[in-house]
């Protein structure tokens, strides 16, 4: 089994980071494989707690599992976001080679077992960890995180690591899910402070809506993973309707779906230059 944490030290090693895009369904899932091998870089499919309960984790697992066969470029199915034990243990049971355990809305000390929970449980499975630690700025799903109370401390980041073992750690540094309404003010003095206190790979969470620049710098100061996920899924709807809209009534579900696949892979073949995993396959 190709292991996730491999792949991200080689990342940090080349200065570039891996993409972790946001499916739902077939379709954007497909437009991500292709856009990967065509730019031939490796690349993380991350289903959201939301779809792993609405399409099931045994299809997701069994999709995984072929897509992991077929493909050339390294690919690496990912839980996203799972602020439950049970939910990452049934995905590690089921084959993902990488789960995210999200505690980071719970105290420091709830946070550390259950991630430590996750790990011991996955670990012996092969399987790699990703963990959190400060918020995703803004309101979300997560809860609603402003001022400063949303940035990483770097020395609870120490401790996390130390006590937890996860293989990398997602950082809050000022990003937030979905478009910005002005451009996001990340921390990148806070970023360099953690990388340069713990060893382990740092995730940026929020990746659509950062400017290109700014996505470049962060990963120049250490982050190996790039999550994305609104501009997929808005990409996905939006040019949906606007195949609908060409239409009259009782268009062949096919007619219209793969332009809209077509669509979402130039988004993703961008991001992936952004990353700069373009050619490291
Ligand atoms: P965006 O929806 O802002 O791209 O963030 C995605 C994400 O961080 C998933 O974990």
């Amino acid at each position: 089994m190709i292991n996730l944490k491999e792949l991200l030290k080689k990342a940090d090693e080349g200065r570039y980071a891996i993409p972790a895009f946001n499916y739902s369904d077939i379709w954007d899932l497909l437009a991500i494989i292709e856009a990967a091998e065509e730019e031939r870089s490796p690349v993380i499919i991350s289903s959201n707690p939301l779809v792993a309960e609405a399409i099931g984790v045994d299809y997701l697992a069994a999709i995984n599992k072929v897509s992991m066969q077929l493909v050339r470029v390294p690919l690496i199915h990912h839980l996203d976001h799972s602020a439950s034990f049970e939910l990452c243990a049934e995905c590690v049971e089921k084959g993902y080679p990488s789960v995210m355990i999200d505690g980071s809305a719970l105290k420091l000390e709830e946070n550390i077992a259950l991630a430590r929970k996750v790990v011991e449980f996955a670990h012996p499975k092969g399987v790699c960890v990703e963990g959190e630690l400060g918020r995703i700025k803004g309101k979300s799903i997560e809860g609603e995180y402003k001022g400063e109370d949303f940035l990483v401390n770097v020395e609870e980041a120490i401790q996390f690591v130390k006590e937890t073992k996860v293989d990398s750690l997602a950082i809050g540094i000022g990003t937030a899910h979905g478009f910005y309404d002005t451009n996001p003010e990340l921390n990148f003095e806070r970023l360099a402070e953690v990388n340069e206190a713990i060893k382990i790979s740092l995730v940026l969470h929020g990746g659509t809506g950062i400017p290109d620049e700014d996505i470049k710098k962060a990963i120049s100061l250490g982050i190996n993973k790039v999550n994305i996920g609104t501009i997929i899924h808005c990409t996905y709807m939006n040019s949906l309707k606007e195949e609908l809209s060409k239409r009259d009534k009782n268009p062949y579900t096919l007619e219209v779906l793969l332009p809209v696949k077509e669509e979402i892979k130039k988004v993703v073949k961008e991001r992936i230059r952004v990353c700069g995993s373009s050619g490291q396959m």
